[in-house]
C-alpha cells in the first residue's frame, strides 16, 4: 500500500532544492535584508545596519545602528548622531546632532564620505567664522554655538569673520578658536543638516546594473535589484 506521505516528502524536498539550486545568489540576499530601526528610515545598501547586517552589505563609512530610542544613528567621533532620513534615489541623509555641534563634525564626516551639501542659492563660497566665548549677559542677535556653551557660566557665538566686531556687543568675549569653510551660513547646519556622499554612485543602478565606485568598479548589482524599488 502507497502512503501519499512519502511522495508528498519527495515533492517538497525536490521543490526546495530547485529553489536553492535555482537561486543560487539568496544566501547575500537573505544576509544583507532590508533593514531599520524602530524610528528612522528603511536601511539598506550602501548602508548596513550594526547587528542586522555583516559588513560586506555596505561601504564601511555607512555603518549605522539603532540608538537606545530606537532611532536610527550613524558614529562620528564623540558622538552620534541621528540619521533623521536617507534619500537613496539622490543620494543623501539628513544628519540631526543632538547636542547642536553639526558645524564641528564636518570633516569627521567628510573622513565617511559625506559632504556637507551646499544650498544652490547661498551667494558665498565658504563662510567663515571667529568664535567667541562670553560671559553673561546673553549677547542678543548673535549665534549661539551652544555645543560649546556651559549655561550659567559662558556663552560662544559664531561671528562671521569678514565682519569689522566694532559694532557687536562683545565686551569680556575672549576670541578663541575659528572655524573656516562652511559651505552654508553656520545657522544653517545646526541642528540638521544634509550631507551627498559621491560614492559609491547608485544613482544610474537601474540602468549600469549597480554602483560605480571611485574606481570605475561596479559592484552590489545583486543588493540593488532587489532594493531599489525607485524608478530611474
Ligand atoms: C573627543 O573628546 C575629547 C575630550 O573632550 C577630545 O580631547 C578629543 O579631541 C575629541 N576627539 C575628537 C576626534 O573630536
Ligand atoms: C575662508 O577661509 C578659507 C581657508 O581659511 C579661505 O580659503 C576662504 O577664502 C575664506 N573665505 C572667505 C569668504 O573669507
Amino acid at each position: 500500500m502507497h502512503s501519499p506521505i512519502p511522495s508528498l516528502l519527495l515533492f517538497f524536498l525536490l521543490c526546495f532544492a530547485h529553489g536553492t539550486k535555482d537561486l543560487g545568489h539568496v544566501p547575500t540576499l537573505d544576509r544583507c535584508p532590508r533593514g531599520g530601526c524602530s524610528h528612522g528610515p528603511p536601511v539598506h545598501f550602501p548602508f548596513w545596519l550594526e547587528g542586522s547586517h555583516g559588513p560586506e552589505c555596505g561601504y564601511p563609512g555607512f555603518k549605522l545602528f539603532c540608538n537606545q530610542d530606537g532611532q536610527t544613528a550613524l558614529s562620528v567621533p564623540n558622538a552620534s548622531l541621528v540619521v533623521k532620513d536617507i534619500d537613496y534615489v539622490s543620494q543623501f541623509v539628513v544628519l540631526h546632532d543632538p547636542i547642536n555641534c553639526l558645524p564641528f563634525r564636518i570633516w569627521d564626516l567628510h573622513h565617511l564620505g559625506f559632504y556637507a551639501f551646499k544650498y544652490p542659492y547661498s551667494y558665498e563660497n565658504s563662510y567663515n567664522y571667529t568664535l567667541f566665548k562670553c560671559p553673561p549677559p546673553d549677547r542678543n542677535y548673535l549665534t549661539e554655538v551652544d555645543c560649546l556653551s556651559a549655561p550659567g557660566s559662558y556663552k560662544v557665538y559664531a561671528v562671521k569673520s569678514s565682519r569689522s566686531i566694532g559694532d557687536l556687543p562683545l565686551v569680556y568675549c575672549e576670541k578663541i578658536r575659528s572655524l573656516n569653510s562652511l559651505p552654508n551660513a553656520i545657522e544653517y547646519m545646526i541642528p540638521d543638516a544634509r550631507f551627498d556622499w559621491k560614492e559609491p554612485d547608485c544613482r544610474n543602478a537601474r540602468r549600469t546594473g549597480g554602483c560605480v565606485d571611485g574606481t570605475g568598479a561596479t559592484s552590489h548589482a545583486i543588493h540593488l535589484l532587489v532594493d531599489t524599488p525607485v524608478s530611474f
